[in-house]
Formats: C-alpha cells, sequence, structure tokens
C-alpha cells in the first residue's frame, strides 16, 4: 500500500485519534487526546458551554493531571461516557487541590453553579488512582491536601446519575453551601490492596446544605458511607447499600466547640450495611447546637460491629457531658440484622444537653454469634420504647473489640 504512505498523517489517522474539544451551537463535545492531560478540553467545554449549553464527554480514557475547578455553571447538561483517571502525581494534588474550608479538607474536581445535570448514563467512570493515595497516607487519619474527588460547591438545583467511582483519593463526594440536589444510582467502591487501609474514602458528606435526595447507591469505603455533617436540613437517603462502611450517620459535628452546627430533618430508610463499623449513628464532639428530627427506617444488616451508637464526645471520649450539643426527636424503627459482638446499642447522651425524645421500634439485633444483645443508655427519655439492659459509661466508643 505505498499509495498511502504518499498521504498527508491526518488523513490516514481515525478521528477518534484527534483530541479536544468541538464546538457545534450550544454543545461542545469533549474527545480523549490518547495520553496528554484531558483536563484544559474540558475546562474549555465548560468555559464554552457551561451556561445555558450542553456538554458531552465522549466515551474513551481521559487523564487528569490539573485541578478542574468551575462555579459559574448554569443551565447546563453534561453527559459524561469516559473513563476519567486523575493521575498519581500526588506531589501536585497535595499543593494544588482547592480548599473546600470544612476541616482544612480540599478536592480535585468542585462543580458550581445552578440548574445543572451531571449524568454518566452508568458508563462514566471516575477512576482516582486512590491506592497510591493509600500507601503514600499509611493509615494516617486527615492527611491535608489529600483531595475529595467530587464537591459540589454553591450548587443549586443539581441533578447527578449514574456515575461509578473506583479507588478515590479520599472522599467520594461533597456537598457544601448547596441547595436541591438529586444524588441518583451512584457506584463507590475504595478498597486498599495493600497493609495500608484507605481512610477517609467517605461516600458522602453533606455540610451546609440543604434539601438533599440520595437514591440507589452501591458503596464500599472503608470509613463513613452517608455522613450528615452540620447545618445540614432536608436530606432523604433511601435504598443504599454499604459494605465495609459506617453506614448511616449524623457527623461528626460540632467542632470547633465554639461554633454552633445543627443538623434537622434527615430520613434514611431502605438501607443494608454488611460488615460495618456501625449502622445508624449519632456522633458529635462536645459542642453546641443540635440534631432534631431524624428518622433511621427499615435498616438491615450484617456482622455490624454496633449497630446503634451515640455519643457527644466522638475520639476523644472525653467531656462528654460538657456538650450542649442536644440531640432529640430520633426515631429508629424496624432496624434489624446481627451484630459482631454482644451489643446491640451503645448511647450516651450528654448530662449538660440529655436526649429526649428519642423513640424505638421493632429493633431486633441479635450477636452473630448467638446469645442476647445488651442495650447500653444513659441520659436519655425513658418512654423511648427501647429495652436498655444496662447504663452506657461516658466515654464508650465507637468501635468495640469483642464482647462486652
Ligand atoms: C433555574 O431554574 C429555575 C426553575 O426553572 C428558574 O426559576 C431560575 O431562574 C433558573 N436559574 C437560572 C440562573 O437560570
Ligand atoms: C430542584 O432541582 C431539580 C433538578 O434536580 C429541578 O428539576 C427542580 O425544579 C428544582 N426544584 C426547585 C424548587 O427549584
Ligand atoms: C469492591 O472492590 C473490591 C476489590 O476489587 C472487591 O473485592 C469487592 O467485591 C468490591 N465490592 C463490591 C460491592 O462490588
Ligand atoms: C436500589 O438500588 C439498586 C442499586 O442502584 C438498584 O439496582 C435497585 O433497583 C434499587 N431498588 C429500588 C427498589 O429502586
Ligand atoms: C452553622 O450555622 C450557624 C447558624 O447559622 C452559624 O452560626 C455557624 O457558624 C454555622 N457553622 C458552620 C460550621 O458553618
Ligand atoms: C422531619 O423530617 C422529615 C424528613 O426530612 C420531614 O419530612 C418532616 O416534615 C420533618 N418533621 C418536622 C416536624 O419538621
Ligand atoms: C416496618 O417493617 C414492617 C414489616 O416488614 C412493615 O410492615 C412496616 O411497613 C415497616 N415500617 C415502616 C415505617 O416502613
Amino acid at each position: 500500500m505505498v499509495f498511502y504512505c504518499l498521504l498527508p498523517l491526518w488523513l490516514i489517522l481515525p478521528a477518534t485519534v484527534l483530541a479536544g474539544m468541538t464546538k457545534t451551537g450550544t454543545l461542545c463535545t469533549v474527545t480523549p487526546s490518547g495520553s496528554k492531560d484531558d483536563s484544559p478540553s474540558i475546562m474549555d467545554a465548560f468555559k464554552q458551554c457551561g451556561q445555558n449549553g450542553q456538554i458531552d464527554i465522549t466515551s474513551g480514557d481521559y487523564t487528569i493531571a490539573k485541578v478542574m475547578d468551575v462555579l459559574t455553571l448554569k443551565n447546563c447538561d453534561i453527559s459524561i461516557r469516559g473513563k476519567l483517571t486523575w493521575n498519581d502525581d500526588i506531589q501536585y494534588w497535595l499543593r494544588n487541590s482547592v480548599g473546600v474550608t470544612y476541616a482544612s479538607r480540599s478536592t480535585a474536581f468542585r462543580l458550581g453553579g445552578e440548574n445543572f445535570t451531571l449524568k454518566g448514563h452508568g458508563e462514566a467512570l471516575f477512576f482516582g488512582n486512590g491506592q497510591k493515595w493509600y500507601d503514600q497516607n499509611r493509615d494516617q487519619s486527615n492527611q491535608n491536601g489529600r483531595p475529595i474527588s467530587l464537591t459540589l460547591w454553591k450548587a443549586k438545583n443539581v441533578w447527578i446519575d449514574g456515575i461509578t467511582w473506583r479507588q478515590p483519593q479520599f472522599w467520594h463526594t461533597f456537598v457544601a453551601h448547596s441547595q436541591n440536589i438529586t444524588m441518583t444510582n451512584l457506584d463507590m467502591n475504595a478498597t486498599s490492596n495493600s497493609r495500608w487501609g484507605t481512610v477517609n474514602t467517605d461516600g458522602f458528606d453533606s455540610w451546609n446544605s440543604k434539601d438533599i435526595v440520595i437514591k440507589n447507591w452501591v458503596v464500599t469505603c472503608g470509613d463513613d458511607c452517608i455522613s450528615i455533617k452540620g447545618n445540614s436540613s432536608n436530606i432523604h437517603v433511601r435504598n443504599v447499600t454499604c459494605y465495609e462502611s459506617g453506614a448511616m450517620c449524623i457527623g461528626s459535628m460540632g467542632n470547633p466547640t465554639n461554633v454552633p452546627e445543627y443538623v434537622d430533618d434527615v430520613l434514611f430508610e431502605d438501607i443494608t450495611a454488611i460488615h460495618s463499623s456501625n449502622a445508624a449513628w449519632i456522633k458529635t464532639y462536645p459542642g453546641q447546637g443540635h440534631v432534631r428530627n431524624i428518622t433511621f427506617r427499615n435498616i438491615r444488616f450484617q456482622d455490624v460491629n454496633q449497630p446503634i451508637y451515640v455519643s457527644p464526645c466522638i475520639y476523644s471520649y472525653s467531656n462528654c457531658d460538657g456538650s450542649r450539643l442536644k440531640i432529640s426527636d430520633v426515631t429508629w424503627e424496624n432496624i434489624s440484622g446481627t451484630s459482631r459482638y454482644n451489643v446491640a446499642a451503645g448511647i450516651y447522651c450528654s448530662k449538660g444537653a440529655p436526649c429526649t425524645g428519642l423513640k424505638f421500634k421493632n429493633i431486633d439485633i441479635k450477636p452473630k454469634n448467638g446469645g442476647t444483645a445488651k442495650i447500653l443508655c444513659s441520659n436519655m427519655n425513658s418512654d423511648s420504647g427501647l429495652a436498655c439492659t444496662g447504663t452506657c459509661p461516658a466515654g464508650w466508643k465507637q468501635q468495640l473489640s469483642g464482647n462486652a
């Protein structure tokens, strides 16, 4: 085929090799470069079609080597069918991830604005090269600069659907200063294959946000699965299965202890937890504010360390009675499964702000190795419907290492 050798190279190359971004009307189409950093093409699409437009990140492999921070989206539909791989230049990400205020955390990808959708059609894959992060982190707790995979920041009226995450760098998703956010059909898995744990690869965390729906998720994460943090309200979480996780959690909140934080109106229902630390629980620092009107219902689980747990002094396990962060009107209904040890519930409320309006109905928790489970309670209303078997000591730990 000597003839072909005479043609200019660009005529022979298949179109898919051509990198970059093309704009047709209000539609920006992004195709992968092959091996270069694709974040400039994606940022170009956000710039040219992020307002009153559509963005198609077509199928194929994309490399993301730079922070993507876009806070000006407006009336925009983003479709992703490709695999986005955040590269493993740890020093770059530690220096350049965007701060998100909360506890000095930061993020690799941040979206904000009004009226936008992010749809992955069950095809989009976010790969964070997490194993590199887990190995260099060496089981430290919160490493500054270790980036959250996706953050919604000052976002309003947003729908995210059909995205798969594998091996994220840190938390999978964070929603902050946002309102009316729906996140459906998300599939997440952070699993370390070395001696070092994933540590802090939460599925979802909210902060200073309201009106959020989370539905149809499957999460394996080694840390909190769905975690509702300070100043969050009206959150509905439904049909989520969590493996190796902290399942459904309010908190941590109340830190710093001189700033009030509030969580109101949260419903968790139709939840399954497998081999997890806890199932339906609340953790606060000895701070100020309140947790009010929370429902955990239809929660089923297997082999959970301490299924129901409440602590006013998480992690330090000291000054528990100094907490003024009041917990009230919390219902646990249809909570069933097996506990790893002989404790079904450990509930310690602060003497400084005892729990009121706790209600329990249809609680059926059996130790996985047989026998009956203890239910330990302190400083809570006596008409809760819970058959407490003893008092819960102050500073009772989140994770048990054997029978009590
Ligand atoms: C977002 O959508 C709502 C409801 O359709 C509309 O009222 C609002 O003006 C839109 N916001 C922007 C910035 O276009
Ligand atoms: C909430 O966001 C959805 C998109 O997920 C939108 O359809 C709906 O109109 C928004 N609701 C309000 C009250 O703006
Ligand atoms: C998560 O990934 C690990 C490692 O690949 C795998 O063993 C596990 O089955 C996955 N979890 C789910 C729920 O698929
Ligand atoms: C619950 O979510 C799973 C995983 O996304 C999905 O396969 C299943 O259809 C959902 N169930 C219901 C009742 O929506
Ligand atoms: C939570 O909201 C309260 C009341 O609006 C505010 O005083 C406090 O600073 C907020 N806390 C955080 C951590 O943003
Ligand atoms: C309690 O929270 C649920 C779930 O968000 C909400 O539907 C309900 O209206 C709230 N109840 C009160 C009394 O605010
Ligand atoms: C609790 O479970 C029972 C039996 O499965 C069911 O009939 C009832 O509707 C459930 N309650 C709620 C509030 O979903």
